[in-house]
């Protein structure tokens, strides 16, 4: 098989399968059906329009979802799509090992990593089970001895602080992870994070740490990736700087990667090295060693918890029925949103502080992956596919782009998400955060018409004409919808079950729309600039060999560091 061939991708373009255009007719038949009268017209709605799995409760009732006989059923009509699109043959596909990212040739078997069950998984003829099982259990072993002590740096102190070096993939998972699970942290281990090649990233985390307590994670599934290794090197000054010698670097330097050689070329021992493999995509590499700071932060135990939690939901979504699956309705419903009712956007809103960056967790884990504009077989897509992810936690949101939600003229589907039990309970302030939540639901669904924004202003005693003036700004449209996920808390098996819903989401979605969602041939054009870029920065002389933006950016740069003194160029102006 070439990289270029799958025996998974769709033989009919999607948009002209029957299953697609039943959901057109569909979507015009429903005409402007608001989701209030869908209410009103059914009281069964909550009780139908429900999932629960692994510990997480999906209320989907709020959406614009029509229940009627079979070919009157939005959620029955999205389903057939989804089976007509192969979705659980590609899902098997994966689950297999088999090469469903055919563009890199490979599998994409992060499922794999919290495989808590006995079967094998093979990838050319091979378990790769023993190998994951290794090297779970030299992290185990590792974090044991951080957490206890018994790993100290060079002058025999336990270790304080831990810097992970990564990016993408690297850092994003668990940054968010460890923040999420920030109550169940070991009290002596400060968690950093170090992404940004903004040489202020590393200034300030390294402010106040000291290099014989500080243990360095430098993580990188590729160990090429420019940002990360910056970072490294100016970390590795910083502690020889400090005190540490050549010698010690051992001790307070770690990595965690596929590649071996990189690393040592970088000057890490193999021996402190934690290793994945080439079928775990970045995005999808919290599972593997790159989820060491989660392991050191919680514990060994709490991160098999979290695998456990992963396991739950692939258990759930490769079982279930279509119909009754999860992640499938979630990415039903977002498909519907996308194709048929030509939404661009899609919020995340986790009301639960512990949360905060799954938002950005969750942009890279849907933009790099469907963010693609052809399909698996190298034809332009002709329907949009993934949405704009963006989010930022309730109740903060309400109070900033929550108008836009609810008055704007953009219509933006939200994924509320919030723990039933909060890990801090502390007066009231729990039951406030779940009235809000819901509050929001509520009115971004019913709205206020301008006939009760009128009666409400007379019963608060104003004039015939402040009511005119005033009645159409206070008026809401209402029917927006949304989806609300609740767990009874946010511990590591939740946390494990919620990022798995999400990405087998994204993974049903991409079946639907027949693109790739394992690569990510849309970031390397960027990465092969900046080092052309990066060359004419310090040229030294006025550069003209790019666009006139890109090369009067260049020159007012340099000539800004002092880099172009008494240069007549034009292009100095710029
Ligand atoms: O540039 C994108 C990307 O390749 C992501 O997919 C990945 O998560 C990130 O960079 C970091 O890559 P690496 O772990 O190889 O340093």
């Amino acid at each position: 098989m070439t990289p270029t061939q799958d025996t998974t991708v769709q033989d009919t373009p999607v948009q002209d399968k029957p299953a697609w255009q039943a959901l057109v007719e569909h979507r015009r038949a429903m005409g402007d059906t608001s989701l209030k009268r869908l209410f009103e017209d059914d009281p069964g709605r909550f009780d139908a329009l429900q999932l629960e799995a692994a510990g997480l409760f999906l209320d989907f009732s709020k959406n614009h979802l029509v229940r009627g006989p079979a070919g009157d059923d939005t959620h029955a009509l999205l389903v057939e799509l989804a089976r007509a699109s192969g979705v659980e043959r590609r899902r098997d596909a994966m689950f297999a090992g088999e090469i469903v990212n055919p563009t890199e040739g490979r599998a994409s078997l992060h499922t794999a990593l919290r495989n808590r069950s006995e079967r094998s998984v093979m990838v050319d003829g091979q378990d790769v089970m023993p190998d994951i099982r290794t090297v779970l259990a030299r992290l185990r072993t590792f974090s044991e001895r951080v957490r206890s002590g018994d790993w100290t740096g060079h002058d025999g102190q336990a270790i304080t602080d831990v810097v992970n070096i990564g990016i993408g993939g690297s850092d994003l998972g668990p940054l968010m992870a460890v923040e999420a699970l920030a109550p169940f942290a070991h009290e002596r281990l400060s968690m950093h994070f170090v992404s940004n090649v903004d040489g202020s990233h590393l200034v300030k985390a390294l402010k106040g740490l000291d290099p014989a307590t500080t243990l360095f994670i430098v993580a990188s599934k590729t160990f090429t990736t420019q940002e990360t290794l910056t970072n490294a090197h100016s970390a590795r000054e910083w502690f020889l700087a400090g005190g540490g010698a050549e010698a010690d670097i051992a001790q307070h330097f770690v990595a965690v990667s596929t590649n071996a050689q990189a690393v040592s070329a970088f000057g890490i021992d193999t021996d402190n090295m934690f290793g994945f493999w080439d079928w775990v995509g970045g995005r999808y590499s919290l599972w593997s060693a790159i989820g060491l700071p989660l392991m050191l932060s919680i514990g060994a135990d709490g991160f098999e918890r979290f695998l456990d939690g992963g396991h739950a939901m692939d258990e759930h979504f490769r079982s279930a029925p279509l119909a009754g699956n999860l992640p499938v309705t979630l990415a039903l419903l977002s498909v519907w949103y996308t194709n048929f009712r030509h939404c661009r956007s899609h919020l995340i809103a986790p009301y639960d502080q512990y949360l905060h960056r799954f938002p950005a967790y969750l942009q890279q884990l849907t933009m790099e992956s469907n963010g693609k504009s052809v399909h698996m077989d190298g034809t332009p897509v002709t329907i949009s596919t993934g949405p704009i992810v963006w989010g930022e936690p309730g109740t903060n949101g309400q109070h900033a782009y929550f108008q836009l939600l609810h008055q704007g003229t953009h219509v933006i589907p939200a994924d509320f998400i919030v723990p039933l039990e909060s890990l801090n309970p502390l007066g009231e302030h729990h039951e406030l955060l779940l009235a809000n939540c819901f509050a929001q639901t509520e009115a971004l669904m019913v709205g206020k018409s301008t006939d009760e924004v009128r009666r409400e202003m007379r019963a608060a005693g104003k004039d015939d004409a402040t009511i005119e003036a005033l009645a159409p700004h206070r008026t809401f449209a209402g029917d927006r919808p949304s989806n609300t996920l609740t767990a009874q808390r946010f511990d590591a098996f939740a946390l494990g079950a919620l990022i798995a819903l999400y990405e087998h989401k994204v993974f049903v979605e991409a079946c639907i729309w027949d693109i790739n969602p394992f690569d990510q041939w849309g970031v390397e054009l960027g990465k092969q600039l900046a080092s052309a870029v990066h060359a004419d920065l310090s040229a030294g002389h006025t550069v003209d060999s790019h666009d006139a933006s890109t090369n009067g950016l260049l020159n007012r740069a340099m000539r800004a560091r002092g880099l172009l003194a008494g240069d007549a160029d034009s292009s100095q102006q710029g």
